[in-house]
């Protein structure tokens, strides 16, 4: 694992970048309603002005930003944009929920130990797109999601937890989609609290749980 920088004090304040349907980011959000996370959602920010997610964020008066990414000429470019609308939020932790960029390393040493994914499959299996497919196509036996801190390599960043499902012989791509979100919707929550509370902490190279390194991510 590599070393990140000093861990800052539990923040309180999620923002969430999505770039479609947004289903992760409304079960976060019913999280919040419910107390099950212990945090407010101050910002939602789209790279994409038509992403389903949005229109639930305005119904719930959730500030929202579309930063579109067909505006800006480099990655680089984009991600000091992102940034800055980003840093109008005292202290944010940040989570990704469905966003479909890759950010630059300069992006995510900002925000280290702040700054989640959720991966649809068992990472380090499949990471990249078409999760589902590679799991059936590779004859896994198991499928699943992984949430983890994010660096600048692609589904690359240490593993928090995973959660698991069997794979069917009559599984299709969708099929397996359908039962691997269900678990999304209930892992995601329960890590983003954990790492609120400080119970999960990225600190010198390690993830800690309850202060003790975590020798293998935590399996739900
Ligand atoms: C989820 O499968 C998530 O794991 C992946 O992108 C998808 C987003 O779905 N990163 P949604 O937008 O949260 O419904």
């Amino acid at each position: 694992m590599s070393k990140c920088p000093d861990t800052a004090a539990p923040a309180r304040s999620l923002v969430i970048l999505i770039s479609g349907r947004g289903s992760n980011f409304q079960t976060i959000h019913q999280a919040c309603l419910l107390g099950a996370i212990n945090a407010d959602i101050a910002l939602v920010i789209s790279n994409r002005p038509d992403a389903a997610g949005l229109v639930y964020a305005r119904e719930q008066k959730i500030r929202t930003r579309v930063l579109n990414h067909s505006d800006y000429t480099s990655r680089n470019q984009y991600d000091l944009a992102l940034s800055s609308v980003i840093d109008t939020i005292e202290q944010p932790f940040v989570i990704l929920a469905g966003f479909m960029r890759r950010l630059t390393g300069s992006f995510t040493r900002r925000y280290t130990s702040r700054l989640i994914n959720i991966h649809p499959s068992l990472l380090p299996l499949h990471p990249g797109l078409d999760t589902h497919r590679a799991a059936i196509e590779h004859g896994d036996r198991w499928h699943g999601c992984s949430v983890h801190y994010v660096t600048e390599k692609l589904d690359g960043g240490p593993v928090i937890a995973r959660a698991v499902v069997p794979l069917y012989k009559q599984d299709t791509p969708q099929l397996l989609a359908a039962r691997v979100l269900a678990k999304e919707h209930m892992l995601y929550p329960h890590v983003i609290q954990l790492c609120l509370t400080g119970r999960i902490e990225w600190k010198d190279g390690h993830i800690l749980h309850a202060g003790i390194p975590l020798q293998y991510p935590l399996a739900f």
